[in-house]
């Protein structure tokens, strides 16, 4: 065949470096300079101005804001904290969909996008730091936060918190949160999580060393818990040993609020910067004392005021522009919701129902109060207010022109189902069952802004959610469950009885207009789990919502169930779609320090659709336990009908290394490592072996 009539394939690089790190400010900055200014600055400053440099400036936020870090005379603005992970959460603001839903879509260069939004969003209400991203490793699916953070696995958790922060860093500063193991919510601010060394380099805090040292993010979060039964906020190893020798991270350290920061000198000494988010330890009552005492000395207090106004020299706090405040809620950020929304979505079960037609004549019934409820997610800090919110009644009635719909609340006569052709039930959790966990009785009386939240001791859906369930699917022909949560939920106790499952996570402000784009085929299902689904809890490790102590190790998630031989309900990866695809002509190219992998995907199906292609690698003699596999990279094919894409990804020899304890570093091992490519965790169709002799690698 000549070169004229073979058509190139499209090619698509996954994780294009140059593209997510774009305009990141905290990339750019000139340290050399920053530095000189800074020393400059700080030889001319008093003690008590560099304690003052050391906690936030009140209690309670204005506006949203929560102030540090500003000093009139020496010409430093302050630092305006805003929350979080799913929105600027200060007045109206756009309502993305939550950061497990956005992790489903396994599109950075669209978590980049929200980040460019967000960031956006905060700089113009007058903010310069976003509470996030929530980067703490879903250990456990019924972590009440887990709708707040991307994953459960570590390699994938780094991808969308990267693409995230240097979106946002080109408009404000971040702080991932919280450093670290902070993934129990009831107990949070007693637990403590234990850990070895390994299991923490290699599970726990890979995404936040990502997050430092290729993306700079500007600020760090500590967590309320302990690690090994010291406090995040006091820990020397996490906030000196590894986040600045190892990782050489220059930023500032602020405490989780109120209960954050425990101590005056040991939290000043191990590296805790900014006391949040008033002063109580960090008072300059209470750090004269302990300098009296010979305790504290002023090099550590130098050396803390240095590193908070150093970023605030960097990044030229005072000169901010604040863009134009109609950029809010603005017609591009709500439709990039609405785009963020339909990719998020993840079809785990479908015989023949979906895509619905829009045709007179169908008759369409829609259950559930939920489906008339605004349900965006937890009301702890992360709660974003927006003005207007499709839910999925609201979306669908919008969308449907020729069909009928005709809307059932819980209870009314449901016994007149059968009279439908279809049913869509909308069952799932709200803020009352996980979340943040802030249990004042007044406000769980008043229904108020915060509720409850906290830690779900199962998976199962509350009983009259399942009980809704039962009762569509026992009357109607056909049943469409809408799932809305913020981690796995337990289907197997009703899986069988309903002919389609999409899960919708917590949609945000776009989501009843996502859900009929995708119910009636606009765009077709691509969301892939971010988490593993069980078939129940007893698949997992034990799970006690009360503990005060929680043994951490190299095994959760996908990696315990291989481990386990289990079975999930749905694999970590899984996602179904309204075609198919083809994965085939894997190449593998080796380089001094990288594996250039690429494989062929074509659409195979008669609709435009897109596929998520994930490469897990196996050690397969290790002289070291490892894992089964672990996720190395991921890409996304969008491709037409009919269309092939060459997907390319880069695997770096250094993800290929375990963290020896003994030498305290990372090793490379010789033995054999298996790349599997394919569509989920369980579903890995191609693969390619390698050796590595110590020094060159073989393929066998
Ligand atoms: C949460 C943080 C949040 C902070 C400020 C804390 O209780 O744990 O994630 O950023 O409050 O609202």
């Amino acid at each position: 065949m000549s070169w004229q009539s073979q058509p190139l394939n499209k090619r698509i690089v996954a994780f294009d470096k140059e593209l997510i790190h774009a305009g990141n400010k905290g990339l750019a900055i000139d340290h050399e300079e920053v530095a000189v200014e800074v020393d400059a600055l700080m030889a001319t400053m008093t003690l008590s101005q560099k304690i003052n440099q050391l906690h936030g400036l009140q209690p309670a936020s204005i506006d949203g804001f929560y102030y540090a870090g500003g000093d009139e005379e020496l010409g430093l603005a302050p630092y305006k904290m805003v929350d979080g992970p799913r929105g600027a959460r200060a007045g109206m603001a756009t309502a993305f969909p939550v950061a497990i839903g956005r992790a489903a879509t396994f599109d950075v260069e669209l978590e980049r996008r929200v980040g460019l939004a967000m960031g956006l969003e905060v700089a113009a209400k007058g903010g310069n730091v976003i509470l996030a991203p929530t980067i703490n490793l879903l250990r456990h699916p019924g972590w009440g936060r887990a709708q707040e953070t991307y994953s459960e696995d570590p390699w994938h958790m780094g991808a969308m918190a990267v693409a995230f922060i240097s979106g946002a860093q080109n408009h404000v500063l971040t702080s991932p949160k919280h450093f670290a193991l902070n993934n129990l919510e009831i107990t949070r601010f007693d637990l403590s999580a234990n850990i070895d060394v390994r299991s923490l380099h290699e599970v726990y805090l890979p995404h936040f060393k990502r997050s430092i040292q290729e993306t700079a993010a500007a600020s760090v979060m500590s967590a309320y818990n302990k690690m090994n039964d010291v406090y995040c906020g006091e820990h020397p190893i996490l906030l000196t040993d590894i986040l600045r020798d190892d990782w050489g991270f220059t930023g500032f350290v602020e405490s989780d609020w109120f209960l954050g920061t425990r101590s005056t000198a040991a939290a000043i000494d191990a590296g805790m910067d900014i006391e949040m988010p008033s002063t109580h330890w960090y008072s300059e009552e209470n750090i004269n004392e302990a300098l009296a005492s010979g305790e504290l000395n002023e090099e550590a207090i130098h050396r803390n005021a240095r590193r908070v106004v150093y970023q605030n020299v960097a990044w030229q706090i005072a000169d901010m522009e604040v863009p134009d405040e109609r950029v809010v809620e603005c017609e591009e950020h709500i439709a990039l919701a609405r785009e963020v929304a339909e990719k998020s979505f993840v079809l785990l079960k479908n015989d023949k129902i979906l895509p619905l037609e829009d045709t007179p004549g169908l008759k369409v019934a829609l259950v559930g109060d939920l489906a008339d409820t605004v349900n965006l997610g937890d009301r702890g800090s992360s709660f974003v207010t927006s003005s207007e919110v499709s839910t999925p009644l609201s979306g669908l009635q919008a969308f449907i022109k020729h069909a009928s719909l005709h809307y059932f609340r819980s209870d009314d006569d449901l016994t007149r189902l059968g009279e439908f052709d279809i049913c869509i039930v909308v069952a799932g959790l709200t803020y009352v069952e996980e979340g943040e966990f802030i249990p004042t009785q007044q406000q769980e009386v008043e229904e108020g802004e915060l509720a409850r939240g906290g830690d779900r001791e199962t998976f199962a859906l509350p009983d009259h959610q399942r009980f809704l369930i039962d009762t569509v699917a026992g009357v109607a022909k056909k049943t469409i469950v809408l799932l809305e949560g913020g981690s796995a939920i337990q289907v197997t106790d009703w899986l069988d009885k309903v002919d389609a499952l999409l899960m919708l996570w917590y949609p945000g402000r776009e989501g009843g207009h996502a859900i009929a784009n995708v119910l009636f085929g606009n765009c077709s299902p691509s969301g892939k789990l971010p988490v593993s689904f069980p078939r129940s809890m007893d698949q997992l490790m034990p799970w006690d919502v009360n503990s005060l102590s929680v043994d951490h190790s190299l095994l959760h998630g996908y990696r315990l169930l291989d481990h386990q031989d289990q079975e999930p309900a749905f694999p970590f990866g899984f996602g179904m779609s309204y075609t198919t695809f083809d994965l085939d002509g894997l190449q593998i190219e080796r380089t001094a320090d990288h594996f250039n992998v690429t494989v062929s995907v074509t659409n195979t199906g008669t609709v435009s659709g897109v596929e998520i292609v994930q490469l897990y690698v196996s050690c397969t003699d290790s002289t070291v336990f490892r894992v089964p596999k672990e996720l190395k990279g991921f890409g996304r094919a969008e491709l037409e009908a009919g269309e092939t894409a060459d997907l390319e990804m880069n695997l770096g020899d250094e993800d290929l290394r375990y963290y020896d304890p003994e030498q305290n570093g990372w090793v490379l091992e010789s033995c054999s490592y298996d790349l599997q490519l394919g569509v989920s965790s369980r579903d890995l169709p191609l693969s390619s072996g390698w050796l590595f002799d110590g020094v060159e690698w073989q393929p066998v």
